[in-house]
């Protein structure tokens, strides 16, 4: 099946899609994007993805590309037209294509561009051994909050992570509290037996998975705390996991080479992840 992206109104197959080099998501990375996990073809938590797309927008007083029920529709004709079962849709929208200026252009219309990938599942060997995480400084920008096109500082926070053999990166800002990953929520649970995510603020994205663990783990009648924690408390924590749309929930067993608890993957984390792949619809 040849691959087709959407790209301001048009299905194309890859090799023909263009965007103008005067887009401004290209100049200034002035735009937004939403990934969105696709189970058995259908949107997992697709409302929430949309209304943080509006909110990102909103903040940004950027324009909305389309209403959100043809918008919907194409994000399923992408699904389909690239026979996604398992995997994500990406969206971006970015402030459009204008001559270059730094000032907002008055009559730019929003560029739109969606894409669908198969996404194979997490390997059992790294479910059962665990991910790596090291700590970076976060160097970020004071909106975390908001779902922007402008990742450099997480593209390098993931790529200091891989030279060190670690799958993720834990952002940690200058207080010495860890905020979250360069592409997925950070979580502990501390030796007393909390459950412990930083509260959603400026300093982090909500993420949809976070927010879906947060209730399960509630019905669960965990012990849920949103705080800030601090590296040192994660690195004497009992477990430690990582939440993201394409990632689901991922175990950590070593931060900064160190071990987590026994250095396997922790009890409650495997419940978690069980439960949440349960409730897409990706459970076994
Ligand atoms: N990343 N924090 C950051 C900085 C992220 O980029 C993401 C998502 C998350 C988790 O959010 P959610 O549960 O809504 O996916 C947290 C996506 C998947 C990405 O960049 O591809």
């Amino acid at each position: 099946m040849s691959r087709i992206i959407y790209v301001n109104g048009r299905y194309q197959p890859y090799a023909e899609a263009k965007v103008h080099v005067e887009d401004r998501g290209y100049q200034f990375a002035d735009g937004v994007y939403e990934a969105i996990a696709a189970v058995k073809g259908q949107l997992v938590d697709e409302e929430r993805h949309l209304d943080r797309l509006d909110r990102s927008l909103r903040e940004l007083r950027m324009a909305q590309p389309m209403e959100r029920a043809p918008l919907m529709l194409v994000m399923r004709e992408v699904i389909r037209r690239n026979g996604v079962r398992n995997g994500y849709v990406y969206l971006q929208v970015t402030r459009g294509v204008a001559r270059r200026d730094h000032v907002f252009p008055l009559h730019a219309r929003p560029g739109l561009v969606i894409f669908a990938r198969s996404k194979k599942p997490t390997p059992q060997a790294v479910l059962d051994r665990g991910i790596a995480v090291v700590s970076v400084p976060d160097i970020r920008w004071k909106r975390r909050d908001i779902k922007s096109l402008s990742l450099l500082p997480n593209v390098l926070a993931k790529q200091a992570a891989k030279e060190q053999g670690a799958f993720e990166a834990w952002l940690v800002d200058d207080e010495g509290f860890v905020t979250e990953g360069s592409a997925t929520n950070a979580w502990i649970i501390t030796g007393d037996g909390e459950l412990v995510t930083r509260d959603a603020s400026n300093a982090i994205l909500n993420g949809v998975t976070r927010r879906a663990v947060l209730e399960l783990a509630a019905e669960q009648g965990l012990r849920l705390v949103e705080r800030a924690f601090t590296l040192e408390e994660a690195k004497a924590a009992r477990e430690a996991f990582i939440t993201s749309t394409t990632n689901h929930i991922l175990p950590v067993t070593r931060l900064d080479g160190g071990a987590i608890g026994d250095g396997k993957p922790g009890e409650t984390t495997k419940r978690l992840r069980a439960l949440y792949l349960d409730a897409i619809g990706l459970g076994v």
